[in-house]
């Protein structure tokens, strides 16, 4: 039996869990600061380092509460290294060196995109080997073959804005508030997704990448030309605002499944929560006879959980960090970009 402690900090959210062999969730601990953020419209990296800061110690003493444990019964460490805000990286990461060196057990350093990809295994229906996966995020939209639990190649990926970043805008120039996905997924289901027709940017034939800013500005400027025609008009323009996004999402990633001959497919980050978006890729999966992977709304978001599970198949594989590692912002430097093994980037 393995105990692992994950720690996630690349964001706004302070998250710790205890993991065994990565796969028993011990505990999760997910402590959010959008309260902090919500005035400002979106996260300032300033505060939000001070707040990991402040919330760091409560956060892991209260997931190794939870799992009914101790620290001296955690096996192994395993924190974020990046991609996400430097200085809130460096609070998780900082805070499992000390932990690790303090108790003399093995610390492991991790990529938050491929942790996301492990979330996927949370599915009570996990997917085989080989799948195609959708990372849908605040920060990635991405499309991943993924052949093992360490082995993801990139197929495409957002050439401006991220899935989720065009929520939390179009939310914004709406005047919704932060973040935006949960409020437009809600409010979206009170409106007619036909109303509008707003570009769907599918790029060059075959490709699998993605471009969300083109459609950010054309909901900024049907904002401007018609200002509160009527009162549902609000939901109506997120309902077809989503359903740009969804049905480009939906295309792309059943196309890419197809093109690698995958019988699998999973969708996995924040955006991963869409209910739209669920329901959309069911239903294309399943007229493709493919089955759909997606991990419980709990591990959509950023968590500590799938931080331990990736971190498992690494150290079972005899993988070890070093305590002189350093955290890195950006992932997607060309020596990583088609290949998420772990990185030796330099911020
Ligand atoms: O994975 P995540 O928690 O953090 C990043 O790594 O970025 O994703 C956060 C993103 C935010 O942009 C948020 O608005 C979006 O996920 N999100 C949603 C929903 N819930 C969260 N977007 C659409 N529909 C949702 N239900
Ligand atoms: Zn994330």
């Amino acid at each position: 039996m393995m105990k692992i402690l994950g720690i996630e900090t690349s964001c706004d959210e302070t998250a710790a869990a205890v993991v065994e062999d990565g796969t028993t969730i011990l505990s999760s601990v997910v402590s959010s600061q959008v309260a902090v953020h919500h005035p400002f419209g979106g996260v300032v990296p300033e505060l939000a380092s001070r707040k990991h800061i402040e919330m760091i110690v409560p956060v892991v003493n209260e997931a190794i509460q939870k799992a009914g444990t101790t620290p001296t019964s955690i096996d192994a460490v395993v924190a974020t290294q990046g991609p996400g805000l430097i200085g809130s990286l460096l609070v998780g990461f900082s805070f499992a060196k000390a932990f690790a060196f303090g108790l003399g057990i093995p610390w492991l350093a991790v990529n938050h995109l491929e942790a996301h990809i492990n979330s996927v295994f949370f599915d009570p229906d996990p997917p085989g080997f080989p799948f195609v996966a959708l990372l849908v995020s605040g920060g990635h939209t991405s499309i991943y073959h993924v052949t093992a639990y360490t082995q993801s190649t990139l197929m495409g990926q957002t050439r401006d804005d991220a899935a989720g970043e065009a929520f939390d805008k179009v939310a914004k120039i709406l005047g919704l508030g932060y973040p935006g996905g949960q409020i437009i997924d809600q409010l979206a289901a009170q409106g007619n997704p036909q109303k509008i027709l707003f570009p769907r940017a599918y790029l060059d034939k075959g490709s699998y990448d993605f471009s969300f800013s083109g459609l950010k500005t054309a909901v900024n400027r049907y904002v401007q030309t018609h200002p509160d025609d009527y009162q549902q008009q609000t939901a109506d323009i997120v309902a077809s605002f989503q359903e740009a996004v969804v049905e480009v999402l939906t295309n792309k990633l059943l196309q890419a499944a197809l093109s690698k001959d995958c019988a699998h497919i999973a969708v996995v980050g924040g955006v991963a929560a869409n209910s739209r978006l669920r329901a959309s890729v069911r239903q294309a999966a399943a007229q493709k006879g493919l089955t759909v992977h997606m991990p419980p709304l709990a591990l959509c978001g950023d968590n500590a959980v799938m931080v331990a599970a990736v971190g498992h198949h690494y150290l079972q594989a005899g993988k070890r960090s070093q305590l002189d590692e350093d955290v890195y912002s950006r992932a997607m430097l060309p020596a990583m970009d088609r290949h998420l093994s772990p990185p030796s980037v330099k911020r």
